[in-house]
């Protein structure tokens, strides 16, 4: 097993009717009174989960910050920023899914940084977040996992760029997943959130064999179960059962635990992030475009792999590894979620080379678990996926 180093201080707390708690969990966090909510385009008012978290409170002093986007734009996110820096907070609570949770990880790291923020998600040498305002998370949207984890992806549609940051100033204090939630979202969202819980599973499982059998069996654990409740929620978004084990899915597969001691190949997240960048496919799809692809082309690296999932996920038998990667396409297919990607843009000609290019500018040789997926092969796989 490969050596580990493993830390999550995120509270969760999870299941129906919870929301009363939140603010004893705030003042084990701070024992100050003035509070920024962050929030979306507004799907929280229109479901409840607004009106619920503003009377648990009533007692703060409660600013308000709305406006993030799907894919969180640094323009406006550094408008919360600005608004802290000149009157500051004590906590700040994020309401919504992935990108107002990521948003809100960069406005609290950012409100605390004296230089530019645009140098730490460009990785310029010696520029890190390390402070960040303490803030707290109420899900509406199981996905990301970005409700007990420390990442966050920020966009520049200016720029076309979309960048990742992490630390531990990025760990919520404490994560609130009503899974009753669900039953509000549309099912373009749905399908979105079984799919990238499963690829997050998957870059941290796709790889080699490690020594690792508990977290390889975690995964497996959290795949399954997302074969067999992903249609049940599509069908009925308000079966608790599961709906609650989609949240909890999604919320395991990306806190750090399937990374322990195995190794990870983030390649379809950063290539899929490219295609958000440039064409504004939705994160989930961006992965549904590029995995089958990208296990294609890097088959051998990740042989034995695809064969014990297809065995262990499918009840394959024997060297199933392309009919693996086959089922794999057909489940995201069967949610209703596209794998090409002219289905979604017509303005691909010149895509594939453009990534090529990104990936060469930022020093990629090679990424992967075997840090051998050249820029000259991400752009091969995003010919195939066309
Ligand atoms: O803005 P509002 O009005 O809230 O609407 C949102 C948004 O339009 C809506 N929504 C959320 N909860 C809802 C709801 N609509 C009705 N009822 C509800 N209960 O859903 C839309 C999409 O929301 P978004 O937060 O963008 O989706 P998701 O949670 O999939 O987040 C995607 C973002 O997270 C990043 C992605 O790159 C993308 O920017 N990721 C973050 C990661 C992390 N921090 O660890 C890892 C992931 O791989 C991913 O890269
Ligand atoms: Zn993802």
């Amino acid at each position: 097993m490969n050596n580990f180093e493993y830390y999550n201080p995120t509270k969760v707390i999870f299941g129906k009717d919870i929301y009363d708690q939140i603010p004893t969990k705030i003042k084990s966090a701070t024992a100050g009174n003035r509070i920024m909510i962050t929030y979306g385009g507004g799907s929280i008012k229109n479901n409840g989960v607004y009106d619920a978290v503003m009377k648990s409170l009533s007692d703060y002093e409660v600013v308000e910050f709305s406006g993030i986007e799907a894919n969180p734009e640094y323009d406006t996110l550094m408008k919360a920023v600005e608004q802290i820096k000149d009157n500051p907070v004590d906590f700040v609570l994020a309401i919504g899914g992935g990108s107002v949770i990521d948003g809100t990880k960069f406005i609290v790291s950012a409100a605390k940084y004296d230089g530019n923020p645009w140098d730490v998600l460009t990785m310029k040498k010696g520029c890190k977040f390390e402070y960040a305002v303490p803030f707290g998370t109420v899900l509406t949207l199981p996905a990301t996992g970005s409700e007990m984890n420390s990442g966050a992806v920020i966009s520049n549609s200016r720029l076309k760029e979309k960048r990742t940051m992490g630390g531990v100033q990025g760990f919520p204090k404490f994560s609130f997943l009503d899974p009753t939630v669900v039953k509000t979202l549309p099912q373009k969202q749905i399908a979105n959130g079984i799919v990238d819980a499963y690829m997050h599973t998957l870059e941290q499982y796709m790889t080699y064999p490690s020594d690792n059998l508990l977290q390889e069996r975690i995964a497996e654990g959290i795949l399954s179960t997302l074969i067999e409740i992903g249609p049940k929620v599509m069908a009925d978004p308000g079966d608790y059962k599961a709906a609650s084990n989609l949240m909890w899915c999604a919320t395991m597969a990306l806190n750090g635990t399937l990374r322990a001691g195995v190794a990870y190949d983030w390649s379809t997240h950063m290539i899929g992030h490219e295609l958000t960048a440039l064409h504004g496919i939705d994160h989930a799809r961006t992965l549904a475009i590029i995995a089958p692809n990208l296990f294609t082309m890097k088959f051998e690296n990740k042989k034995a792999k695809l064969i014990q999932y297809g065995q262990r996920i499918f009840g394959l038998e024997g060297s199933c590894g392309e009919e693996a990667i086959h089922r794999t396409k057909t489940f995201f297919e069967s949610l209703g979620i596209k794998t090409k990607l002219s289905d979604y843009t017509d303005d691909y000609q010149s895509t594939s080379e453009t990534i090529r290019k990104r990936f060469e500018d930022r020093g990629w040789e090679g990424i992967g678990e075997r840090k051998d997926l050249t820029p000259k092969e991400a752009e091969k796989i995003v010919e195939m996926s066309i």
